[in-house]
């Protein structure tokens, strides 16, 4: 069930030039979504593709922590707020650059953060993108609603983990894409298996994949397995996101890059 009437698609600020909105979203906490978000940016920006990540996640931002990003990192102008930049140049824009310490919490209803996350998509000099990824929070709520109705999403990057209740939360996710005739572009099993360094037989640490049977529902590929990985963790958590060299993403990259350069008008609902 979704609640509430059709929005006007918020006006993108006249600097900008934003080709493709892609949403990474799972409705499962904790299954990746950030990382992959980072991951799939820094992926991108190596092969050329001009990229920006609007950290969705208001109330529990994590994007700037995998770049090293410190609190406070955003400026106003004349024209609008200035996106942080990481080294590689991707531009990023999280309520953790706004905060004066990353430890502070924001404490927001649901009415400021669907105001904030429109400011962040009308109010931020993006400049000319090729791509803007927008990592979602867990859930099928607030954040992800004024994401997925007012913002041009051109398809979906769904993350799931082999758990059955990630199965479960992550067909509701389906369920609203649906519903809001958002593309799913492919499915991302993430945890799949563990690689023993000793033996190289791979373990699946969380049981037998779901992946079939969401992309079933999702009517969408298997874009990507990806392994439990110690140096995913270990670089992400220490900001050294761009460091990662993961080939296990080429097929979710290049399926980003396949969607076309047209921003789509608003859907009814
Ligand atoms: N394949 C992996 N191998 C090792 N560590 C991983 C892997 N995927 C994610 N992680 C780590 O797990 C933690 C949680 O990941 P992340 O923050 O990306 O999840 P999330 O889905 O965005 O969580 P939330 O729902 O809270 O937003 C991070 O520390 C991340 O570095
Ligand atoms: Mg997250």
């Amino acid at each position: 069930m979704i609640a509430s009437a059709t929005p006007q698609l918020p006006k993108l600020n006249a600097f900008n030039q934003v080709q493709r909105v892609i949403a990474v979203m799972s409705g499962k906490g904790g299954v990746g979504k950030s990382s992959l978000t980072a991951l799939l940016a820094v992926e991108l920006t190596r092969r050329g593709w001009k990229t920006g990540i609007l950290d969705a996640d208001l109330t529990g931002p994590s994007i700037p922590h995998f770049f090293g990003l410190p609190a406070g990192g955003l400026r106003g102008s004349e024209q609008g707020i200035l996106p942080a930049t990481t080294r590689q140049g991707i531009r990023v824009v999280s309520t953790n650059l706004l905060l004066p310490e990353a430890d502070q919490p924001v404490i927001w209803r649901g009415a400021l953060i669907s105001a904030t996350i429109q400011q962040f998509w009308t109010q931020v000099l993006w400049g000319k993108l090729d791509v803007l990824l927008v990592d979602l929070p867990p859930g099928t709520s607030d954040a992800a609603l004024t994401v997925l109705r007012t913002l041009p999403v051109n398809g979906v990057v769904l993350v799931t983990a082999p758990q059955g209740l990630s199965a479960l939360v992550v067909r509701k996710a389906v369920h609203m894409l649906q519903t809001l005739h958002i593309p799913i572009l492919g499915v991302v099993e993430n945890y799949s298996y563990f690689r023993c360094p000793a033996d190289g037989g791979e373990y699946a640490v969380f049981g037998a994949s779901h992946a079939p049977e969401i992309c079933e529902a999702a009517g969408a590929p298997l874009l990507a397995r990806l392994p439990i990985d110690p140096q995913w963790c270990e670089r992400c958590d220490s900001g050294r996101a761009e460091e990662v060299h993961l080939p296990e993403l080429s097929a979710v990259v290049e399926r980003i890059q396949q969607v076309e350069a047209v921003r789509t008008p608003p859907r009814p609902v």
